[in-house]
């Protein structure tokens, strides 16, 4: 069955196919990263006008791409959210066109379940049940999933994401937006040992996390100490990276071992951190754990993804109604 994905929930307009739910024929995605730049964050009314105008070019793209005509696609998926209203009533609105007017069967699909999927669009993809750690720019959870549709939250953060954490830092580092990337290259230049920060929640049981705390550790530091030189930057970086990925590991491995799960994977833009992946990868096979993540491609926001969860709804003939509207703010 082929599928073709939309997502267009943020600052990327993207659309992809793919086969059966596991091999992408293609994925495009448009980013619009230089407009919202001197901004220092994503302006909700310009994403969506950028979304306006690259819809039609990024399926036309993922079309061709995947060497697939538009009268062979046999469904349609789309992010309903969570997401910026306005940037997911395009891809959203854009579907059902496309769908009513092919006479094809369409899904409505949750931003989340999309990321957590994100894995199985590699080859050798985890086995159920798994525990996942979703960590992006507006999520940091963990959950246990026992197939592709049926997802339990385990713990989540009391208050920003970690991506958020590392765009604020990227920003008090002078470093600019977006952050994440940046910071994880100035920090694996610098001595993560020279500038400590709190690990919040790493004594606690559960599996919930706050990452406010080293937020205002940095900009403390960083108010006291103030910034002399380059090499400064990077060793703030290194610190704050390390603290974040000392309390991700930490709470993942914990998380997969009390459900008693072989296998674990990580998923969402943060996934694409270097020290995050390597640390976790270390940590897993000394205690004999399988780890799984996507390659940097499919940790971002992407359409695949979309696509991939698409199919497991319509397969089972679960489909979204005409009238069905986007959402904001959603959980599993
Ligand atoms: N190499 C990296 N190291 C750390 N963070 C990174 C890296 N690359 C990207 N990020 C972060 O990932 C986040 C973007 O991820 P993603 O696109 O999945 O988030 P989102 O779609 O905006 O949010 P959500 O998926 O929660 O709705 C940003 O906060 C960005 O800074
Ligand atoms: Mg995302």
């Amino acid at each position: 069955m082929l599928i073709l994905g939309i997502e267009t929930s943020c600052d990327e307009t993207a659309a992809a196919v793919v086969k059966d739910g596991f091999t992408p024929l293609s994925s495009i995605v448009s980013s619009q990263v230089d407009i919202h730049h001197p901004f220092g964050g994503v302006v909700p009314e310009l994403a969506s006008r950028k979304h306006i105008e690259a819809i039609v070019p990024v399926v036309h793209e993922a079309l061709e791409n995947a060497g697939v005509h538009a009268s062979q696609i046999q469904g349609v998926a789309a992010t309903q959210g969570p997401g910026l209203v306005g940037s997911l009533l395009v891809g959203f609105s854009f579907a059902k066109a496309f769908a009513y007017s092919m006479d094809l069967p369409w899904i409505g699909v949750n931003h989340l379940e999309g990321h957590i999927n994100s894995v199985f669009l590699e080859p050798d993809p985890p086995p159920f049940p798994f525990v996942v750690l979703l960590v992006s720019g507006g999520h940091t959870a963990i959950y246990h999933v026992t197939s592709h549709t049926d997802i339990e939250l385990m713990g989540q953060t009391r208050d920003d994401a970690a991506g958020e954490a590392f765009d604020k830092v990227s920003k008090m580092l002078g470093l600019g937006y977006p952050g994440g990337r940046v910071v994880g290259e100035m920090a694996a230049k610098g001595d993560p040992g020279k500038v400590k920060f709190k690990r919040p929640y790493l004594d606690k049981k559960e599996y919930d996390f706050s990452f406010s705390g080293i937020k205002t550790g940095v900009n403390r530091y960083i108010q006291s100490m103030g910034i002399a030189d380059e090499s400064q930057i990077r060793d703030i970086a290194a610190g704050f990276q390390e603290a974040v990925v000392d309390v991700l590991s930490y709470k993942l491995l914990h998380a997969a071992r009390q459900r008693n799960c072989d296998h674990t994977a990580i998923v969402g833009g943060v996934a694409a951190n270097t020290r995050l992946r390597d640390k976790v990868t270390d940590e897993a096979s000394r205690i004999g754990l399988e780890i799984h993540i996507p390659s940097p491609d499919l940790c971002g926001d992407n359409a695949a993804m979309i696509a991939s969860v698409g199919f497991h709804y319509l397969k089972r003939g679960i489909l979204s109604d005409l009238r069905s509207d986007v959402y904001s703010r959603v959980k599993i």
